[in-house]
């Protein structure tokens, strides 16, 4: 049975967006969301928890996930996302980015394992189950060499790959040799992500990894929103440029309803036509122009033109570049 959860990308796959993508796209089982992190002390603003509120996410089974060095704070957090109705909480131990993890967290904890093994044994009694999603390493693949065992002590609900490097941002190949190698070594169950963005991608890796259950997809995903149903068998539908438009149009509303003034509305929306965009032809000059407005008067005409005139359906796009 194939499994595909929705990766988090933080400041796109909010509750808005993978909730709307629910409604209109079939294919994934379940999304995770973007990283919270932790806070000084036991309560925290309930505007932090708006995002994962089981209310404001019905169409789609969630997993929170926390970025911390911290495993008290931790504790406290997954306890209150327990008490939320989250039965598991996923840690991050990938985010690449210097300003996270030249502070020892996400990826740039993984050249530590003596400090995972303490962070992991303090949390153990908390009530929810731990799912981790992790690089290979921060330096080197070697890191995760030494974490694997560490790992396969504590009974994770699943262990998400991304085979990359910390320091390797989203540049480079992913490096399947040594997601083989986790594969084989890891007693915890393994899920893959990283760059999977056409179906003939996971028709390659399922080829490879026959006994991988587990997919995430991120980027593949939002250029593509056909690509998980795909996946799991669903034929694309006679207009895809039809659905793609209802869901465009349904997001735009929600985003205005909640978010104050124009301009982060419009923000909103270019990071959506970000990685949309490449599902298209003759979408370079919408995306230039779309990129260069402020105005969202402008943005409505410019969306309404492009399906009216110009917008073509385009399978299996090339990804975009978000370096
Ligand atoms: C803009 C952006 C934001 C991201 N935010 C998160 C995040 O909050 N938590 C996380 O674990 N990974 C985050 N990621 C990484 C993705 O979840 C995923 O691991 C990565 O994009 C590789 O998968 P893909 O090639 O299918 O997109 C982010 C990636 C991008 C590009």
């Amino acid at each position: 049975m194939t499994f595909l959860s929705l990766a988090p990308l933080r400041g796109l796959t909010d509750a808005i967006y993978r909730n709307t993508f629910a409604r209109h796209f079939p294919g994934f089982d379940l999304a995770m969301a973007p990283f919270l992190t932790t806070f000084e002390g036991s309560k925290v603003k309930s505007a932090r928890l708006a995002d994962l509120l089981p209310e404001n996410n019905k169409d789609l089974p969630l997993v929170p996930q926390i970025l911390s060095k911290d495993a008290h704070q931790f504790k406290i957090l997954a306890t209150m996302l327990f008490d939320l109705g989250y039965e598991t909480v996923n840690w991050n131990l990938g985010c690449p980015y210097p300003m996270v993890a030249n502070k020892g967290r996400g990826s740039g904890l993984l050249p530590e394992p003596d400090k995972i093994t303490s962070f992991l044994e303090t949390i153990a009694d908390m009530p929810c189950r731990l799912s981790i999603k992790t690089r290979l390493g921060r330096q080197s693949s070697a890191e995760i060499r030494e974490l694997l065992p560490i790992f396969n002590a504590f009974p994770l609900q699943e262990l998400i790959i991304h085979p990359r490097l910390g320091i390797q941002l989203y540049k480079g190949k992913v490096d399947l040799e040594a997601f083989a190698f986790c594969l084989a070594h890891s007693t915890n169950p393994v899920a893959y992500n990283g760059d999977l963005c056409t179906f003939a991608d996971f028709q390659r890796l399922s080829r490879r990894f026959p006994e991988v259950q587990r997919w995430m997809i991120g980027r593949g995903a939002l250029c593509d929103p056909f690509l998980p149903g795909q996946i799991k068998g669903v034929p694309l539908p006679s207009h895809p440029l039809v659905q793609l438009k209802a869901f465009h149009d349904e997001l735009f509303t929600l985003y205005g309803q909640r978010l104050d003034g124009g301009s982060h509305h419009l923000g909103r929306m270019k990071g959506v036509w970000f990685y949309l965009a490449a599902s298209l032809k003759n979408s370079k000059k919408l995306l230039k122009n779309i990129q260069k407005t402020k105005k969202i008067e402008t943005y409505c005409a410019l969306i309404d033109h492009f399906f009216a005139k110009e917008a073509q359906w385009q399978q299996q796009p090339p990804p975009p570049n978000n370096e």
